[in-house]
């Protein structure tokens, strides 16, 4: 269950959305609906194609459902920190990256010992500085070297000299969408956002922190961060828990003809993304408050009553046509 502190007014504004989405709920609808708000939100403003919770890319898409390519925005276990990465009272911030927490317990200690800046000083590093910064969730890093995109002219020159958290997840590029307010996002949501800090931190120097929301005078973290910080953590469990669901039921490939009103799903041993050793049959997966989907279900769970035989498809085939 997803628990965040509410000690201050700050807190509570993520707090209110996210609490009232999760605390009520299972997680697992929760998941659903934040999946559903973020493909809408970033369909509005850039194709998307998503599973798994990330940020799509038509580069990378693929119009059949088989095996699709990652996406280089993603989220994946190798850039979520390692659960051992911690900050400690006497680190060197000029080698220090940022060791968050998704993914893990940790959480930033109540000590901080590098560069703190202003609202001020980041503007100074907008698209037509000769060093740009960026920040997200209020961790800045210096991104000279990928000037190309975030210059003047550059296809990202928008996030330069600011904190536009949200449009990291939302890709609402204008004055509104480049903002550090959360206000309202889900779960899922922040963690893309997040997400984008395991990428920066592999690829710039970090610079320090950012005063503001998330960040005291003293670099210290606020209750905002903490609150995220806990929606992290428990985004890390919920995520976890689906994407073993996942393995454990692989989607089948499928193509549809609208036209001609027929579809036709498959196996592979690599389909739904899972690379696997067995195949399996497609059968017709019921999992509460989930749309019914088509998984590939290897024979020791062939009798789960969450699954269903395709009609007038033989029970050991494994390709299956489908009447629309
Ligand atoms: C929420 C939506 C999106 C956000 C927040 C976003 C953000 C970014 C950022 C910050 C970078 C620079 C990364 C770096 O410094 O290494 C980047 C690069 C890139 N993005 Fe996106 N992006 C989004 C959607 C897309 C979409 C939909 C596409 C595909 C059309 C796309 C294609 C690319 C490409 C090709 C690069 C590399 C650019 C280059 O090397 O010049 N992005 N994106």
């Amino acid at each position: 269950m997803v628990q965040l502190k509410d000690d201050s007014s700050e807190a509570s504004e993520i707090s209110s959305v996210t609490r009232a989405q999760v605390e009520s709920k299972p997680l697992w609808p929760y998941v659903l609906f934040a999946v559903a708000v973020g493909l809408v939100a970033i369909g509005a403003q850039h194709l998307t194609n998503s599973t798994n919770l990330k940020i799509g890319c038509p580069f990378h898409s693929s119009s059949s459902s088989e095996e699709k390519p990652e996406n280089p925005h993603n989220p994946t276990k190798e850039n979520l920190p390692a659960a051992e990465n911690s900050q400690t009272a006497d680190y060197d911030s000029t080698l220090y990256t940022e060791d968050l927490v998704y993914g893990s317990k940790k959480k930033l200690a109540d000590v901080y010992k590098g560069r703190v800046v202003t609202k001020l000083e980041l503007a100074g590093h907008g698209s037509s500085s000769d060093n740009p910064w960026v920040a997200v969730l209020g961790q800045i890093y210096d991104v000279t070297a990928g000037k190309r995109m975030y210059g003047s002219g550059g296809s990202y020159h928008f996030f330069a000299g600011k904190d536009g958290s949200r449009a990291y997840s939302t890709g609402q590029f204008d004055d509104e969408g480049l903002t550090d307010d959360l206000k309202g996002m889900t779960a899922e949501q922040i963690g893309e956002v997040y997400n984008w800090i395991n990428i920066f931190s592999k690829k710039y120097p970090f610079v320090g922190r950012l005063e503001g929301p998330f960040f005291s005078a003293e670099g210290l973290p606020s209750p905002q961060w903490r609150a995220v910080e806990d929606l992290l953590s428990e985004l890390a469990v919920v995520e976890t828990a689906k994407a073993e669901l996942h393995r454990k039921y692989p989607s089948c490939n499928s193509h549809y003809d609208q036209g001609a009103g027929k579809a036709e799903v498959w196996c592979t041993e690599k389909s739904g993304g899972i690379t696997r050793s067995w195949m399996g049959v497609p059968r017709q997966l019921h999992l509460p408050g989930e749309n019914v989907r088509c998984a590939c279900i290897q024979d020791s769970l062939l009798s789960d009553p969450k699954l269903k035989e395709y009609p007038d498809c033989k029970p050991d085939s494994t390709s299956c046509k489908i009447k629309l």
